[in-house]
């Protein structure tokens, strides 16, 4: 059963600490728990839940499928070239989106931006 602490970026200070199950999907985590990860489509379309995330298997490399590639691409958030591949490096500096982010067994630490 993966842990994850949820970080306000801009202080470092944990907001919650959560129980989650391996196979959900992050943002549905934060929207039950009313964390202020900010969103929009709650779809994996706009962009806007991007947040960096921190666990175990880093650093490692992602598989990041062509749809949130698309979406990250559209929001400014990737170039053109990671954007034409799958395979990400996966550290805490890349940006996901919760949208897109299903969780395993590992404890994560998932680092809230500042809403725009
Ligand atoms: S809320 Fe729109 S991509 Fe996640």
């Amino acid at each position: 059963m993966p842990v994850v602490r949820f970080i306000d970026q801009a202080s470092g200070r944990v907001l919650e600490e959560i129980a989650a199950e391996a196979g959900d999907v992050l943002i549905d985590v934060a929207r039950f728990h009313e964390l202020p990860l900010h969103w929009r489509c709650g779809q994996g379309t706009c962009g806007t839940c991007k947040v960096h995330v921190e666990h175990t298997g880093q650093p490692g490399v992602a598989k990041v499928g062509r749809k949130e590639r698309n979406v990250m691409l559209r929001a400014g958030l990737i170039d053109a070239a990671m954007a034409a591949t799958e395979e990400w490096p996966d550290t805490a500096e890349t940006w996901r989106l919760a949208c897109h982010l299903v969780l395993d067994d590992a404890d994560w630490r998932v680092l809230l931006p500042p809403a725009e």
